[in-house]
């Protein structure tokens, strides 16, 4: 079986791209290429390279178009299957994913990793907001890359409960155990099925 060769794209601390480094590290048929980041100064970039996984940085351009095209370019190079963003902080366009597209017969092969249950708490600091409205629970969900924030098709779900006596730190942190579980069982997936989610953008 042809081996399934994944960029991870992350802008913060990275601890979901290092759970894939080490989950691809131990699986046959699967391949982190490469891990980029908008971010020079990103602390995913040093978690990569002590893996020995390379890693390029395509900074924020004035036109997002130029800093796409770069990455794109990256992406053929290395003959990426699969992208997986991992707290990326940036909007990938509508002709970014269209073209990411048509080179996989015109499957969504870009997914994200958002700590809600979509569709709540979308956008930056769900965990938080999630803890300090005392809901009952919140969740992880794995989700195809559209180019809204966080609205794009809902692949898996699973949800968590607050305990209403836990700190938020405590929480945060069995919330990142929880997507670091799930991020690397659907990475292992792939080496299992060849997964077909065809795209819903204009083509
Ligand atoms: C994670 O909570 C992920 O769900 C969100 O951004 C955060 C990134 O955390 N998209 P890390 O850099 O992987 O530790």
């Amino acid at each position: 079986m042809k081996v399934v060769r994944v960029a991870i794209f992350a802008s913060g601390t990275g601890s979901n791209a290092l759970a894939l480094i080490k989950k691809a590290q131990r699986l046959s048929g699967i391949e982190v290429a490469f891990v980029l980041s908008d971010q020079e100064k990103a602390s995913v970039l040093q978690k990569a390279q002590e893996e020995g996984t390379k890693t390029f940085i395509v900074t924020r351009k004035t036109d997002r178009n130029f800093q796409e095209a770069e990455i794109l370019e990256l992406l053929q190079a290395y003959q990426i299957d699969w992208i997986f963003l991992a707290g990326y902080m940036r909007m990938l366009s509508p002709a970014f994913l269209k073209t990411f597209a048509k080179w996989h017969g015109d499957a969504s092969q870009v997914v994200n990793i958002h700590p809600s249950i979509l569709p709540n708490y979308p956008g930056v600091d769900s965990i938080r907001r999630a803890y300090q409205d005392e809901v009952f629970e919140t969740g992880v969900t794995i989700h195809l890359v559209d180019e809204g924030m966080d609205t794009g098709r809902i692949l898996q779900q699973e949800s968590l409960i607050i305990d209403p006596q836990e700190s938020l730190e405590s929480f945060s942190q069995r919330m990142h155990q929880l997507e670091h579980r799930m991020y690397s069982s659907f990475l292992e997936s792939l080496t299992k099925d060849r997964k077909t989610f065809y795209f819903e953008g204009k083509m």
